[in-house]
């Protein structure tokens, strides 16, 4: 983990209120695993680095997507091409290799670590979202990496209609093991079917951070081997120790 002060080459809106950074940034791009994030110092006047997860890593480029919620992302949303940012990372334990093909199941902004992930790993993906603009861009982001492509909207006006769960039964059998990140009760739902199929599963934590390394207790969450910190032994973990036995329901 270092820090790096790298230029911005890109930022740019991709659906409302989501836009897409990209960085050069060559030598964090070559340590940097699928899962992990880095912090980012939007500005001299925030205390608090933000956490995003990594999208992409190819070409000496590091690309993250974040959503416009508060002062601090607004902020970066303003920054522009030449632009320098101050980054930390790569940070956290990214999602573990495993032979075979993997299927990646996300939604929202949970999509943009399972990006880097289709790079990386031989994998198709499950996408769920809400409404048809919600999922397009992530559609195009992720064709150049996968063969596959599954869509579920919750209003039904693109691909199936419905949550990811309601597709993944039916699409599972193809796969040797499925890497989620998303909303909680999304990945809860989805490690349950994972699991009752007897399929390896990795869940990938969002979490506000303070500090981000370990320090602060501020990302805790409860596993079968106690307390875990997610920005330090996470984000990524064995669906079974965080949602496994009574948990899963
Ligand atoms: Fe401080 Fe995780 S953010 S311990």
């Amino acid at each position: 983990m270092n820090i790096f002060d790298v230029e911005i080459l890109s930022n740019e809106p991709v659906a409302d209120k989501i836009f897409r950074l990209t960085l050069d940034a060559p030598e964090l791009a070559k340590t940097s695993r699928a899962g992990q994030f880095i912090q980012v110092k939007v500005a001299d006047e925030f205390t608090l680095r933000r956490p995003f997860g990594i999208a992409s890593t190819t070409g000496g480029r590091v690309k993250i997507f974040y959503r416009v919620v508060g002062r601090g992302t607004y902020t970066l949303s303003k920054k522009v091409v030449g632009d320098y940012l101050d980054i930390l990372g790569a940070l956290g334990n990214g999602f573990t290799p495993c032979d075979g093909k993997i299927l990646l199941v996300g939604g929202g902004m949970g999509l943009a670590p399972l990006l880097c992930a289709a790079e990386q790993f031989n994998s198709d993906i499950l996408i769920g979202g809400r409404t048809k603009d919600e999922v397009t861009f992530w559609q195009s982001e992720f064709e150049p990496h996968v063969e596959k492509i599954f869509i579920t909207t919750d209003d039904g006006s693109y691909h199936k209609k419905g949550f990811v769960t309601d597709l993944l039964p039916e699409i599972l059998g193809d796969y040797s093991a499925v890497y989620t990140c998303g909303p909680e009760v999304m990945m809860r739902g989805v490690a349950r079917i994972a699991l009752d199929n007897n399929l390896p599963c990795q869940v990938s934590f969002e979490r506000r951070m303070a500090c981000g390394l370990g320090a602060c207790l501020s990302c805790s969450i409860d596993t079968s081997d106690g307390r875990k910190k997610v920005c330090k032994d996470g984000p990524v973990f064995d669906a079974q120790k965080v949602f496994g036995g009574d948990k899963l329901g």
